[in-house]
């Protein structure tokens, strides 16, 4: 869901300060990443699609590593830092001071909890506002409780307040519903309770969870939506939880790919980051992992075993467990099984690069192909070149790195050396096991390779004895009768 207009009277607060404990990792918690992005970074894109008037982020624990990300995803946000308060209450108390005179709707959104959807935060603001009320929390009813806040009722079903796990009674700790930790304020009324606050409780910290009891207590409307989905509200806590956020999310990224014409054939072991963008009738098979900014276009099969880390795959090509990172592979191009592109390989319309080949920084034209057991590295072929097994571009010399120019319709033999810097012209061709030290006219055949001696009757006389010896006597010898016939014949 994308609203295009500003909603002036929303602003959206993240709360980005906490160490992440649980996750027991020197990365900040909300830097780890699913679907190829920050955890903070899904929360940012679902804050974007509301247009609100501002998005306010709360920072603390390794502070510049965690506002670089944000402002890299999103560079209009406001960075906040937070005290050395600890707790949710005090982080949303930063941010309202940075919106001075702002009296519209506060969203208050965990930089932990990234499965959230425009829509369900829309129809939160849109219950929030149709009720009037001070504050709109987002709740869930889950089967285990465990580590959430718990929402207690009161007698007639309303909202009475929120108690985390570690101050909760038996009684409380057994409510199974839970506060998802996104809530709507009206900003005036939360900055009221925010300043009456304490830090009075089991963790000594400034829960943004009071506010709801004292609003309550001031006879204030606070009202409760409880998510359709559980899943939407699932915070990240510890590694587990992580790993099971990223496998919803990717289950979601590959049923909208799925719906929009995309064959998958085994959702379970094909893994889409969010930034990826497939074209309807592309086929994705088992064990596939398409990554960061790569695009597949129409018609394209990529897999099984596949990993595509910000390529370009153009129309109709296919590519068979195969490996490569910032890779451009051509339309109805054909790669693998087992490719390396590594970044700068650039394959053209129909080319075909095999079994066993790893290329890097080098064009290959047109329906050229190298299909097997090559290293081509910095260099540029023409169009319909065809190199045989065994290619190799010698690039390095120890000091500095050359390239190979192979023109247009070349075709070398076997086993060949290249080394850089050379130039093979149009139409040359090469023999089989050429080293290729100097320049090849067009048209030219280059042979390197001394002409071959056959030394007669050398197994023989230095292995007498051996079955090699034994097969050779008897092939000559029927050689040497078959020649005598001949000659009496
Ligand atoms: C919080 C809620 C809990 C709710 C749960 C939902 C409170 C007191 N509790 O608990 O009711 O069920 O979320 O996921 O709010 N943060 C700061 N500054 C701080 C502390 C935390 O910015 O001083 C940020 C964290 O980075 C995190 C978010 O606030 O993004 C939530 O903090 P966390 O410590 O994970 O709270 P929970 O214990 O999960
Ligand atoms: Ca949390």
């Amino acid at each position: 869901m994308t609203q295009n207009t500003l909603d002036s009277s929303l602003a959206v607060v993240i709360l980005a300060a906490g160490q992440g404990t649980r996750m027991k990792s020197s990365l900040p918690k909300v830097l780890h990443r699913i679907g190829g992005r920050p955890l903070v970074g899904h929360v940012l894109d679902t804050a974007r699609d509301l247009a609100p008037q501002r998005v306010l982020v709360v920072v603390r624990h390794e502070r510049d590593q965690v506002a670089e990300a944000v402002l890299g995803v999103s560079p209009e946000v406001v960075v906040v830092d937070q005290d050395e308060i600890p707790g949710t209450g005090r982080a949303v108390e930063v941010a309202l001071d940075q919106l001075d005179g702002f009296d519209g709707d506060v969203l208050v959104l965990s930089g932990d909890v990234p499965l959230l959807d425009a829509d369900t935060l829309a129809a939160l603001i849109d219950a929030h506002r149709t009720a009037a009320a001070a504050a709109t929390l987002l709740s869930a009813i889950v089967d285990d409780p465990t580590g959430y806040g718990r929402v207690i009722r009161d007698a007639d079903g309303g909202v009475d307040r929120i108690v985390e796990q570690k101050d909760a009674t038996a009684e409380e700790a057994a409510a199974r519903e839970i506060n998802a930790g996104v809530y709507v304020f009206r900003a005036t009324e939360l900055r009221t309770e925010l300043a009456r606050v304490g830090t009075a409780n089991a963790q000594g910290e400034k829960y943004l969870t009071d506010v709801i009891g004292l609003l309550r207590g001031d006879g204030l409307t606070v009202s409760a939506t409880v998510a359709a989905d559980v899943a939407v509200t699932l915070g990240v806590n510890d590694r587990a939880q992580l790993a099971d956020a990223g496998k919803r999310l990717n289950a979601r990224t590959v049923r909208r790919w799925q719906l929009a014409g995309v064959t998958i054939q085994d959702p379970d072991t094909t893994w889409i980051d969010v930034t990826a963008t497939l074209a309807p009738d592309v086929t994705v098979l088992p064990n596939t992992h398409i990554q960061r900014a790569t695009t597949i276009a129409a018609g394209a099969v990529v897999g099984p075993d596949t990993s595509l880390v910000d390529c370009e795959v153009g129309e109709d090509a296919r590519v068979t467990r195969t490996d490569a990172t910032l890779a451009v592979i051509g339309a109805g191009a054909t790669v693998g099984p087992f490719a390396y592109l590594r970044p700068g390989a650039v394959l053209g319309d129909g080319g075909k690069v095999g079994t066993f080949v790893e290329i890097k920084n080098s064009t290959i034209g047109a329906d050229s192909k190298v299909p097997h057991l090559s290293y081509i590295g910095d260099t540029t072929i023409g169009e319909r070149v065809n190199l045989g097994a065994g290619a190799i571009t010698a690039n390095y010399d120890d000091l500095a790195k050359h390239r190979t120019e192979i023109g247009d319709e070349v075709h070398s033999g076997s086993h060949n050396v290249f080394v850089a810097p050379v130039r093979i012209g149009d139409g040359a061709k090469t023999g089989a096991g050429a080293v290729i030290r100097k320049d090849v006219p067009a048209g030219a055949l280059a042979l390197s390779v001394a002409p071959q001696r056959n030394v007669e009757g050398w197994v023989e006389k230095n292995r007498p004895g051996t079955g090699a010896a034994d097969v050779a006597a008897r092939a000559r010898s029927a050689q040497k009768a078959d020649d005598g016939a001949q000659q009496e014949g």
